[in-house]
C-alpha cells in the first residue's frame, strides 16, 4: 500500500486526477470503477478540464460505478447516476453507452446484482477503481458486517450511513435505506485501487484501514491484501498516521 498524505484536498484531487490520467493515456479503453460522494468531486474537475482543454480523451473509456440506492431512479436528482451525469459524464467525450452503474429500480435484487457482475467479467475486469471511505470504514456500500460479501449485493445501509448521507436529501426518511453496492470481492479483484479521504471525520477510519485488524468490521481494512493500492490521504484524514 502506498501511502501519500497531501497539504490540501486540492493537491489530492490533483494528484488523485493524474494517477487516472495517467491510466487513461496508458491504455485508452481502461475499465475505471469510478465513485460519488463529495470526496471524488475535486478529482472529477481536475479530469473535466483536461479533457475540456484537449489534454485527456474519454472517448474509449468504460466506466462501472461502485453502487446505486435501491429503489431510487437514474434521474431522480439525489441518483448516483445523475450525480455521475452532472459531475464528470455531461462534460467529457465519454459515450453515454460505456457508462455503467446498478439499476437502483430493478426489484430483483438477485438478478441485478448477477447482472453486474457479469457485466463487469464482459469488460475484462476493472482496471482501476477509485474509492472513498465512509467514517465506518465502508467502501462502496459494504458496511461494517461478519463477513466480507464477495460480490454484488443488495446491502442495508447502518444507521451512521444514513446519517452522514442524508446531507444530501431534503429529509432523513428520505435516505433510502437500502443500496446495490459491488462486493468485497469485486472490488479486491481491481487491477489497481486508488483510495482517497478528506477530512478530519476520516481520520479515524484511514487510520484504521491502515493500522488495525483487518475485519469485516472495518471493511476497508481488507485492502491491505491487494497488491496494488494508492491511499491519498489530505493532511486532516492523515493526522491520525505515524
Ligand atoms: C457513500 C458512498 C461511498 C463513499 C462514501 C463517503 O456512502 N457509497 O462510495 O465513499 O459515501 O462519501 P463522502 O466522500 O461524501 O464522505
Amino acid at each position: 500500500m502506498k501511502i501519500y498524505i497531501t497539504k490540501d484536498y486540492d493537491e489530492l484531487s490533483r494528484k488523485a486526477a493524474l494517477i487516472i490520467q495517467a491510466q487513461i493515456l496508458q491504455k485508452p479503453e481502461s475499465v475505471l470503477g469510478l465513485a460519488t460522494g463529495s470526496s471524488p468531486l475535486g478529482i472529477y474537475g481536475f479530469l473535466t478540464g483536461w479533457a475540456q482543454s484537449g489534454d485527456l480523451d474519454f472517448s474509449q473509456v468504460r466506466t462501472v460505478n461502485l453502487d446505486e440506492y435501491y429503489g431510487l431512479s437514474g434521474d431522480d436528482s439525489q441518483s448516483y447516476r445523475r450525480f455521475m451525469q452532472t459531475n464528470l459524464f455531461s462534460k467529457v467525450n465519454i459515450k453515454p453507452e460505456n457508462t455503467y452503474i446498478p439499476n437502483g429500480l430493478e426489484k430483483d435484487d438477485i438478478q441485478e446484482c448477477a447482472r453486474y457482475e457479469k457485466l463487469i467479467y464482459s469488460l475484462g475486469g476493472i482496471d482501476l477503481q477509485l474509492l472513498g471511505i465512509g467514517n465506518n470504514g465502508h467502501i462502496g456500500f459494504n458496511e461494517p458486517s461478519d463477513e466480507f460479501t464477495a460480490e454484488t449485493h443488495k446491502q442495508p445501509l447502518t444507521q451512521s450511513t444514513i446519517d452522514a448521507n442524508k446531507r444530501f436529501f431534503a429529509r432523513e426518511e428520505d435516505v433510502p435505506r437500502f443500496a446495490y453496492t459491488m462486493g468485497i470481492g469485486t472490488i479486491m479483484r481491481s487491477k489497481k485501487i486508488l483510495l482517497i479521504a478528506s477530512g478530519k471525520t476520516k481520520a479515524e477510519a484511514v487510520k484504521l484501514m491502515i493500522s488495525g485488524p483487518i475485519t469485516p468490521r472495518n471493511p476497508a481494512s481488507v485492502l491491505r491484501l491487494h497488491g496494488d493500492v494508492v491511499v491519498i490521504a489530505d493532511a486532516e484524514a492523515g493526522a491520525l498516521l505515524k
